[in-house]
């Protein structure tokens, strides 16, 4: 098989980029290792910027996030039993976020490329890039059992952290930057109204938890645990005793409960490669960074890499000038730096590290009321949530 762009994996990334580049005439082909269920069902990240709104809107796939999604002008800090509110479109001008689900992004984008556009194979697992650093690289793959070759003029690596694209790299020309954190999210699905109407992030001494939500009928909720922690070792109850005491505040606010459907565990790390383009490979999203869920970072940066890249394929064909392509990586690392950043600051401020200290707490506690008064300090962090602008 032949064409223009090969892209590797069908998460937020490649469905997304597939879709831009089909909107400007540009023929793809994406090859994803998992059946559709699988892709449409994985739960992750809740949060939309309003650039990432902007785009899937002008991309032609916002119709239903239009209808379902929540818009959101806010979020609540919580710590030392108090309540302070981010008012987001009062620090920025206007800005806001969009909670609608990943799974929902990813439904969407595949049921378009599905009817309009090329061909979106799944259960065809990339082996290796090959040949990037020449004009015509080639993907390596196998598809019902056989293996093939995708013929390419460019290949973007979409395959998320675990993938094979950044393999494709020469280990001499890469630089990889990387934090890991002791402690871990415990996340749950669970069928009950949200019990506030905006998300609550929470500094406890026992751990950060984190109250946001899938829909008006269900809560998404996370608890800091330690690295390690087995999702099961959690009783049901337990959860909600545990999320109690982290939200607790010195008013009568109350934790509605319900029944828990979904739980798991998701490890904290920042990581960094650098740079994100060899040759005719490109890397986007997760295949090139990831950051601490904190701040729901990982989606929106997805979408800015590959906003940048499609982009600067349009352009180098309406002018004949490569120089955009050529600028990827540091286009795309200027935002990645700022949210990993943005990322650090939100993890360091809320979760309690192992051996933290009675100064390490005071810091966090001036940290957070700092924010809390003021406007400068507040609107840092509302820029921050709602979005580093994309060139
Ligand atoms: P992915 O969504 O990882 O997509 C990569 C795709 O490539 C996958 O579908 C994979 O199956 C496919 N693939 C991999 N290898 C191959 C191969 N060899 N061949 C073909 N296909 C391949 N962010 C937040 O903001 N908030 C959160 O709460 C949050 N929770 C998360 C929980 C988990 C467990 C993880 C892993 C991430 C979470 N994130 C969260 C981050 C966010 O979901 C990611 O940043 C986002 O999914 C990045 O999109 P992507 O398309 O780059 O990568
Ligand atoms: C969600 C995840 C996040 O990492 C975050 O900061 C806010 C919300 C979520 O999954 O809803």
């Amino acid at each position: 098989m032949r064409t223009t762009v090969g892209i590797i994996g069908a998460g937020p990334a490649g469905l997304l980029l597939a879709r831009l580049l089909h909107n400007a005439g540009i023929d793809s082909v994406v090859l994803e290792s998992r059946d559709r269920a699988y892709v449409e069902q994985r739960q992750r990240a809740g949060i939309l910027e309003q650039g990432t709104v902007d785009v899937l809107r002008a991309a032609g796939a916002g119709a239903r996030m239009d209808r379902e999604g929540l818009p959101h002008d806010g979020i609540e800090l919580r710590f030392d039993r108090r309540r302070h509110r981010v008012d987001f479109p009062a620090l920025t001008g206007g800005r806001a976020v969009m909670v609608y689900a990943q799974t929902e992004v990813c439904k969407d984008l595949i049921a378009l490329q599905l009817k309009e556009g090329g061909p979106l194979l799944f259960e065809a697992e990339a082996l290796a890039v090959e040949d990037a650093g020449t004009d015509s690289p080639r993907v390596r793959y196998r598809h019902e059992g056989r293996e093939s070759v995708l013929e390419c003029d460019y290949v973007v690596g979409c395959d998320g952290f675990w993938g094979v694209a950044r393999k494709a790299v020469p280990e001499h020309l890469s630089r990889v930057f990387e934090r890991t954190y002791p402690f871990g999210w415990l996340g749950v699905l669970a069928d009950v109204p949200p019990s506030h109407d905006e998300l609550v992030y929470a500094r406890h001494d026992r751990g950060f938890a984190l109250l946001s939500m899938r829909s008006p009928s269900v809560s998404r909720l996370y608890l800091q645990v330690p690295e390690g922690t087995d999702a099961a070792d959690w009783g049901d109850e337990e959860i909600w005793d545990e999320l109690e005491r982290r939200f607790e505040t010195g008013d009568d606010w109350r934790l509605e409960r319900g029944p828990i459907t979904q739980k798991s565990v998701t490890p904290m790390r920042s990581y960094v490669h650098e740079p994100m383009r060899h040759g005719r490979l490109f890397l986007a999203g997760d295949a090139a960074h990831i950051v601490p869920p904190t701040g729901a970072k990982g989606l929106n940066l997805a979408v800015g890499d590959v906003v940048t890249f499609a982009r600067a394929l349009v352009h180098l064909g309406e002018t004949g000038s490569a120089e955009r392509l050529d600028a990827y990586s540091e286009t795309c690392l200027r935002r990645v730096w700022q949210a990993e950043r943005f990322s650090y600051d939100m993890t360091t401020m809320l979760h309690r590290a192992p051996g933290a200290t009675p100064f390490d707490d005071r810091i966090q506690l001036a940290r957070l009321d700092r924010i809390a008064t003021s406007r400068a300090a507040g609107t840092d962090l509302a820029e921050g949530y709602t979005g580093f602008p994309l060139d």
